[in-house]
């Protein structure tokens, strides 16, 4: 269980370091996910955090949403494009060069967006079909 409380604060130090609001503030706001995954109730998205990673090798882009995009693109949480919102993606696709462009800066970060979201061990390959399901592009 104690595991399953690692990511949210992650999260929560990387949207107070990445964003110059006050701490306590963006704390807050992500306190929902961190709690629900602590009590291991409705923990959406977040229940493979268990059992998803090590063999090592290609990931499947859905647990990579669930595990470490769904935090924040579930919601739209910091302004970030929704899941599913293809219109959103799409514009920010159009500004960058395409689908690659998107995925070099979600490689490098930008802005609250932290670096390959927060999925250490994705491969490039591995974001691309992350964005690829999320986006619908
Ligand atoms: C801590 C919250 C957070 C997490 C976790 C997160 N993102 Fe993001 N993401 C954002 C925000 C906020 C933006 C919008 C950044 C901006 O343009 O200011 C963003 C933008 C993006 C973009 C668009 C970049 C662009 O050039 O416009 C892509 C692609 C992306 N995220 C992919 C991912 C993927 C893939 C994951 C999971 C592996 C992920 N994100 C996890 C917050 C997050």
């Amino acid at each position: 269980m104690k595991m399953l409380a690692a990511p949210a604060t992650v999260l929560a130090l990387w949207a107070a370091s990445a964003q110059a609001a006050p701490n306590d503030e963006i704390a807050k706001r992500l306190e929902p996910v961190g709690q629900v995954c602590v009590q291991g109730k409705e923990c959406k998205g977040m229940e493979v955090v268990a059992s998803a990673g090590g063999a090592g090798g290609a990931k499947a882009p859905k647990d990579i949403i669930a595990k470490h995009c769904n935090a924040c693109h579930g919601t739209g949480l910091l302004g970030a494009p929704k899941i599913g919102d293809k219109a959103a993606w799409k514009e920010r696709a159009d500004h960058q060069g395409g689908l690659d462009g998107i995925l070099a800066k979600a490689i490098t970060g930008v802005n609250a967006m932290p670096p390959k979201g927060t999925c250490a061990d994705c491969s490039d390959d591995d974001l691309k079909g992350a964005i690829k399901e999320m986006s619908g592009l």
